[in-house]
């Protein structure tokens, strides 16, 4: 199993959620940490949050949507750390809508931030990981690119898409002998700010008729994985060069119930989320 002290991670959407948790344990165990989020503010309050632990962190702002800025960043981050061992692509968001009230720069901004997002993130850090004496590469999917769901389709092209390029990784890598690794995250309901931070239709109204503050609600009740206990799971997974992570009891049902149902699992799916 592998150790992560004094192994250098960079993770993307370091302000909240599980970027936050990966950051914390992380920490403790004695990792340096290059941190980054969309929101400055957020990613420099875990850094704040971190300042006891003595390793060494730096905190930035950075828009995974932006190639340039993340090409950038990469490079910077080698040259203040002298390598980089794992990339947590954990950035991401959320965007409910039914297919045809969802307008095409909604689509466009989904596929962005949660698929263009990990894909820039993969293809600048790749050299750099493939430079260390060990590398590994963590992108985050979601249980729900493993299942379609209702109101869900910008956002489950965005993480099929992410399990999909980081399969393949997986097979390129191994064809070349790459030392680096790659793991698909594909957590179930998480309590973060995922749902409250997500984009809706035009006319403001979730899956199933749901207001935004319905659906908040929803997802606190269904939600039964903390945003720590996930962060265990994913590092427990990538510690095991696991290919693929499940976060969740949910997690690991329902990709069970779609694999011996793949059609009317959609049925199960629909009940449980109305
Ligand atoms: N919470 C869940 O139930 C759940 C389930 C499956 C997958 N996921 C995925 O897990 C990842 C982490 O999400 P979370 O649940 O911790 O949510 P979160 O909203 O708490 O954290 C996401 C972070 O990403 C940042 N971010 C958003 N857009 C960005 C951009 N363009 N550039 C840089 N940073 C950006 C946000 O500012 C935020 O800090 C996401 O990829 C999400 O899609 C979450």
């Amino acid at each position: 199993m592998r150790s992560f002290k004094n192994a250098v991670a960079v993770i993307t959407g370091a302000g909240s959620g599980m970027g936050r948790t990966l950051a914390m344990q992380l920490a403790e165990e004695g990792a340096d940490l290059a941190l980054c989020d969309i929101n400055l503010e957020s990613v420099l309050e875990t850094k704040d949050m971190l300042a006891e632990t003595g390793v060494k962190i730096r905190a930035d702002q950075l828009d995974v949507t932006s190639k340039d800025a993340v090409f950038a960043y990469a490079e910077e981050v080698e040259r203040d750390f002298g390598r980089v061992n794992l990339v947590f692509n954990n950035a991401g968001a959320a965007l409910n809508a039914p297919f045809d009230k969802m307008s095409i720069e909604d689509f466009e901004w989904q596929m962005n931030v949660n698929f263009w997002g990990v894909a820039y993130g993969t293809k600048a850090f790749l050299p750099i990981l493939e430079r260390a004496e060990w590398g590994h590469i963590v992108n985050t999917s979601s249980l729900f690119g493993l299942i379609a769901a209702p109101g869900n389709s910008a956002y489950n092209a965005s993480k099929f898409a992410v399990r999909g390029m980081t399969e393949a990784l997986q097979l390129d890598l191994e064809e070349k002998g790459s030392s680096v690794k790659a793991t698909s995250v594909h957590p179930g309901g998480v309590k973060t700010s995922i749902v409250k931070l997500a984009r809706t239709s035009q006319n403001n109204t979730f899956m199933n008729g749901k207001s935004h503050a319905e659906a908040i609600e929803k997802f606190d009740k269904i939600a039964i994985t903390t945003a720590e206990r996930a962060a265990e799971i994913i590092l427990t997974g990538v510690r095991k060069n696991k290919k693929r992570v499940l976060v969740g009891k949910d997690a690991v049902i329902v990709d069970k119930i779609q694999r011996l149902f793949p059609q009317s699992y959609q049925w199960l799916v629909r009940k449980y989320l109305s």
